[in-house]
């Protein structure tokens, strides 16, 4: 099946799709989105990411969007294709306006995007092995809580990482604190707890973090919000990273470095069961 799209309303196959120029998220990144995993057909964390794109929408003052109609479209467009394994990919921007103006111009319309594309998962091996990530500067500004579509900071440092023969990088703050991945929330376990950021505006409030930090304590597996330092990554038995594509994730190298054993660690493995086993009871 070809990925399929929806704009504004209107179904077409996605290599069809036109966007105008002057659209602002094209020319300012003035845009919010979110990703979902869908799994047999099924959107995983369905409500938790029409939340999270309801704030992302509120925080830059997009108003208008009707999220219900929006999420049928969703739905919709997935049962039109039949899509089982798949992603869904959600943009508004603010729309167009009469001229390139970097104030909001007053009377755009949103722009409501979505499609939907059969998912090749490019992280299944290293979900398995574990990855090698690339520690790098968080470059990124102040409101990384919110899901905008200005990635370019993200995009550099996945390059990095990519032509570092990694498969993700790892951010960090001046201070050294790590901060999350360019696509992907960060965990680490140290002393027998599993430990991530706490949800700040340095951070996307991830929503397989949120699930994760659920299953963790629903397994009665010590977790808690706290940040890590780059001085930390000596001391860590596991570190791992979660996200809609990367699920849960095992790092087993930063720059060059094993970490712990330099295999997958326990606590990482308990997580990818206990992730699996969710999925499993929502399809049932
Ligand atoms: N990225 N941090 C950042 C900066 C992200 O862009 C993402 C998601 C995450 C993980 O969030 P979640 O568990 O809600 O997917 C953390 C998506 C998948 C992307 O940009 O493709």
């Amino acid at each position: 099946m070809q990925p399929l799209a929806d704009v504004n309303g209107k179904r077409m196959p996605l290599s069809e799709v036109m966007i105008p120029a002057l659209d602002r998220g094209f020319l300012f990144g003035d845009a919010v989105y979110e990703v979902l995993r869908i799994y047999r057909g099924k959107p995983w964390l369905l409500e938790e990411h029409w939340q999270r794109l309801g704030r992302s929408l509120d925080a830059i003052r997009i108003a208008g969007v009707d999220l219900a109609r929006l999420r049928d479209r969703m739905l919709d467009t997935i049962k039109a294709g039949s899509f089982q394994e798949a992603i869904a990919y959600i943009q508004v921007t603010r729309g167009a306006g009469a001229t390139r103006s970097h104030a909001f111009p007053p009377q755009a319309t949103p722009l409501e995007f979505l499609y939907v594309a059969e998912f090749a998962d490019p992280y299944a091996e290293a979900r398995r092995s574990g990855a090698a990530v690339i520690s790098l500067p968080d470059i990124r500004w102040d409101r990384c809580d919110i899901k905008s579509t200005n990635l370019l900071a993200n995009v550099l440092a996945t390059q990095a990482a990519k032509e570092a023969g990694c498969t993700e990088a790892l951010l960090y703050l001046p201070d050294g604190t790590l901060t999350e991945g360019t696509h992907t929330s960060f965990f680490g376990v140290l002393d027998g707890q599993v430990l991530t950021a706490p949800n700040s505006t340095s951070i996307l409030p991830g929503i397989t973090r949120g699930l994760v930090l659920r299953l963790a304590q629903r397994a009665s597996i010590p977790v808690r919000e706290h940040v890590l330092k780059r001085d930390d990554l000596r001391r860590v038995s596991e570190l791992f990273l979660t996200g809609t594509t990367s699920e849960v994730m095992p790092i087993t190298r930063v720059d060059d470095q094993a970490i712990g054993t330099g295999m997958p660690g326990p606590v990482t493995r308990r997580l990818q069961e206990a992730y699996r086993e969710a999925v499993h009871e929502y399809l049932k």
